[in-house]
């Protein structure tokens, strides 16, 4: 019997014009470019402008998706959109891109799960496709850290650039597409990584703005070490369930938040550092876009060859993490 698996069939991202160097930054907090090179591998990222909302940033990335695919909007049957940073807590950011596409009456609704919601977006798509109520779905991980980020606090506001990536998502036809997933979450450690403010729990007021809680905050060191050990943990698994060894794996597509995770994540797999995909250096961490971007960028550089392994990780706030095996 044949096995049913989902294939990307369209891939597209969109990041804002205006980047924000290192360079720039030392001249807006106590820090410089060694150290945020050294320490994160980050060298330039890009900023929304100030009328640009995520779902700016989602709906571009998802014409050129569409495009690529040779595709109309109205062709695809769900629309699901994997981010943190929404337009607004509702309605919903996947609504504004289907209005911002024309894609009329097609379902559409957001996922949240951090940096992972790409890859958690693959997984309930594949539900989806595999059992019928979606044949086609349009997944987006778009994300606008930079107005949540407090531009005065150096141990974030180094970190984050805008920026969306778009895959169109159906039933494979051959034997490409996604061969297994691995997925998790650990809410007990949600404080490590969280924007406290401007939900039910703590209201937004003129004293949550002032004690700045409408802004990202995170314990970086305390979350590299969770990040290192469940990006590690999550390929391993997955290529178990597919089946697959180390030595399988063309290339991994690992979530882009600092490259010594990136190098731990690689190193675990025993992968040479050519077969790990890496624009960090370009866009800071843009959390759930990373992965798609990437894997717009890798098809795009002529290195994939039909039948390559790919394995894309990824770790975020929840916490969350999942890997994905894919067959290109
Ligand atoms: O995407 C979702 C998941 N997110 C992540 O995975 C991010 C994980 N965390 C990280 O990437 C890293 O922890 C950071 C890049 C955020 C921080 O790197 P670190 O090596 O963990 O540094 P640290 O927080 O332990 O700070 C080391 C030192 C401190 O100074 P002292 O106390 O040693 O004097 C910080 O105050 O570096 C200082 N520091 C900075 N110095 C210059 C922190 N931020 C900066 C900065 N420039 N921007």
């Amino acid at each position: 019997m044949k096995i049913k698996r989902i294939k990307i069939v369209g891939t597209g991202f969109y990041v804002p014009d205006k980047i924000l160097t290192n360079q720039d930054l030392e001249k807006m907090v106590d820090t410089s470019d060694e150290w945020i090179v050294t320490r994160t591998g980050i060298r330039e990222r890009h900023i929304a402008s100030e009328e640009q909302a995520t779902s700016d940033l989602a709906a571009e990335a998802a014409r050129r998706a569409l495009q690529d695919a040779g595709l109309t909007a109205e062709e695809v049957d769900l629309i699901l959109v994997a981010t943190s940073t929404p337009d607004t807590i509702f309605p919903s950011t996947a609504c504004r891109v289907q209005h911002s596409l024309g894609a009329d009456h097609v379902p559409a609704f957001d996922l949240s799960a951090g940096c992972t919601g790409f890859l958690y977006g693959m997984i309930v798509a594949e539900g989806l496709i595999l059992n019928g109520p979606a044949r086609r779905v349009l997944l987006i991980g778009a994300e606008l850290l930079t107005k949540i980020t407090n531009w005065e606090d150096r141990s974030t506001c180094v970190l984050f650039g805008d920026g969306a990536g778009a895959v169109i998502l159906e039933e494979s036809q051959d034997d490409s597409g996604m061969l297994s997933a691995y997925w998790g979450a650990d809410g007990s450690l949600g404080e490590l990584l969280i924007l406290p403010g401007g939900g039910t729990r703590i209201p937004a007021s003129h004293d949550s703005v002032d004690q700045k809680l409408h802004y990202l905050q995170m314990k970086g060191n305390e979350v590299f070490k969770h990040a290192v050990k469940r990006m590690g943990e999550a390929a391993v698994e997955a290529l178990k369930i597919a089946g697959l060894k180390k030595k399988d794996v063309d290339f991994l597509v690992p979530h882009q938040a600092n490259i010594r995770i990136i190098d731990a994540t690689g190193q675990r797999l025993k992968l040479p550092p050519e077969r790990v995909y890496t624009n960090i250096q370009r866009y800071g961490n843009i959390s759930v876009a990373s992965i798609p971007v990437a894997i717009h960028e890798l098809k795009e550089s002529g290195q994939l060859k039909k039948g390559d392994i790919l394995v894309f990780v990824a770790f975020g706030a929840g916490f969350t993490w999942a890997a994905v095996v894919y067959r290109w």
